[in-house]
């Protein structure tokens, strides 16, 4: 597992919004740029993060305790695993990630942590990281999971490949399992947003960003929860969440759907 510090890569330069300090200068200049060019870069990282949060909290509170949270990333406060556990301290959690970076600093926060898996892996490589050993030993998919895709989807072109992969985890999940995606989209800023998007062109995970409906499409064979696919604050805020400007310039959609 090697990793390039001459090319930037979407893990990093994400961690750089959030503030986070696993990434180098080619990543804080692709970071700055981004910023530059959409100031609320960093509120929309942290909102995604909060989003993030909130669906664990959900699925804690569906009963499900089993997390497949593919896109990972590097790990950064209120991870998956530490929303999960303070619902209930035995919940297991698979992460995965393409990017080493996120894979080498996950490994080395959860150390030998009897109940995380760590692996690197491509998303399309559904078969791989359903199957893999590590996986089926610490993860009942007779039970119901919650498969996280989030702020992940918009590295991912659409493709044959793609869909396939998600039926492949669709038709791993037992029935009340959910699935939880977050997506970049433009909204009515679609020169600044495109602009973006050709700023990732050299990270190697180009931005796609999709629109709202193309976003629902992902969602295929999930039945939507309340509030659907909304802007990510609008997604079950918190009492004393602040309230949410003009959502058409909003650049982050988020929902929660349950397996029928
Ligand atoms: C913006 S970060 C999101 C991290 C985390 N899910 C969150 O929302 O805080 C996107 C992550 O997706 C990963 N990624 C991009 N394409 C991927 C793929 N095909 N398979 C697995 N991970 C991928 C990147 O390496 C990066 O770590």
């Amino acid at each position: 597992m090697s990793v390039d510090p001459n090319r930037p890569s979407a893990a990093r330069i994400y961690d750089c919004l959030l503030g986070g300090t696993h990434n180098f200068a080619v990543d804080r200049e692709v970071a700055e740029r981004a910023v530059a060019l959409v100031p609320d870069l960093p509120r929309v990282a942290g909102d995604n993060r909060a989003f993030l949060r909130r669906a664990v909290r959900l699925a804690a509170a569906r009963g499900v305790h089993q997390f497949v949270d593919v896109g990972s990333g590097i790990p950064t406060e209120g991870n998956v695993h530490e929303a999960a556990r303070a619902a209930d301290p035995g919940a297991r959690v698979v992460y995965v990630d393409i990017d080493p970076t996120a894979v080498i600093h996950s490994r080395q926060i959860l150390g030998a942590d009897p109940l995380t898996v760590v692996l690197q892996a491509d998303l399309h490589q559904a078969d791989r990281i359903l199957d893999d050993p590590a996986v089926r030993a610490l993860v009942d998919f007779d039970r119901p999971v919650c498969l996280l895709l989030v702020a992940m989807l918009h590295f991912i072109p659409d493709s044959a490949d793609l869909h396939a992969a998600l039926r492949r985890y669709r038709d791993a999940a037992a029935p009340g399992s959910l699935l939880a995606i977050t997506h970049g989209t433009a909204g009515s800023r679609t020169e600044q947003l495109e602009a973006l998007a050709d700023l990732y062109v050299r990270t190697g995970t180009p931005l796609v960003l999709r629109d709202h409906d193309a976003i629902l499409d992902l969602f295929d064979g999930w039945d939507l929860l309340d509030p659907g696919l909304v802007h990510l604050p609008r997604w079950r805020p918190d009492p004393g969440d602040p309230p949410v400007g003009d959502p058409a310039a909003y650049a982050g959609l988020g929902a929660v759907g349950v397996r029928a």
